[in-house]
């Protein structure tokens, strides 16, 4: 479980609301998993992460534009690693080549708890939020 708190507060309301939107989807895969769901589930859990993660990455990069994020590239392509990984683990997935794990989850909760804190904070700090 990913569990929200301050630290992962950048002080911009939408945006936080928009974490702790992704750390409460990430939960219910993992209580998907930890119940046992059917694969169809999963699979959706994962899409519905996977599809909000791209509004969020996208509404993001809009503001960073907006304040003339000097990061903004590179944070662009941290955000397009992370949703070809979490792609490739769905179409596996789906293609039953894989079961989603808790490795999958530790991945994905890794990469979101260390991108809040080190990458988004970044622009945070920039706009002085
Ligand atoms: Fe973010
Ligand atoms: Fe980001």
């Amino acid at each position: 479980m990913l569990k929200w708190s301050e630290e992962y507060q950048l002080n911009h309301p939408q945006i936080d609301l928009e974490h702790q939107s992704l750390f409460n989807m990430l939960n219910d895969f993992y209580q998907g998993l930890s119940d046992g769901s059917s694969k169809e589930r999963l699979a959706q859990l994962i899409k519905g992460l996977l599809d909000y993660a791209k509004i969020h990455f996208e509404n993001e990069e809009v503001y960073m534009q907006s304040i003339n994020f000097p990061g903004l590239k590179a944070h662009q392509k941290e955000h397009q690693a992370f949703l070809e990984k979490a792609s490739e683990f769905y179409e596996k997935h789906i293609n039953g080549k894989m079961i989603l794990s808790l490795e999958v989850t530790n991945f994905i909760k890794g990469w979101i708890s260390h991108h809040i804190n080190s990458e988004d904070r970044q622009y945070a700090i920039h706009a002085k939020l």
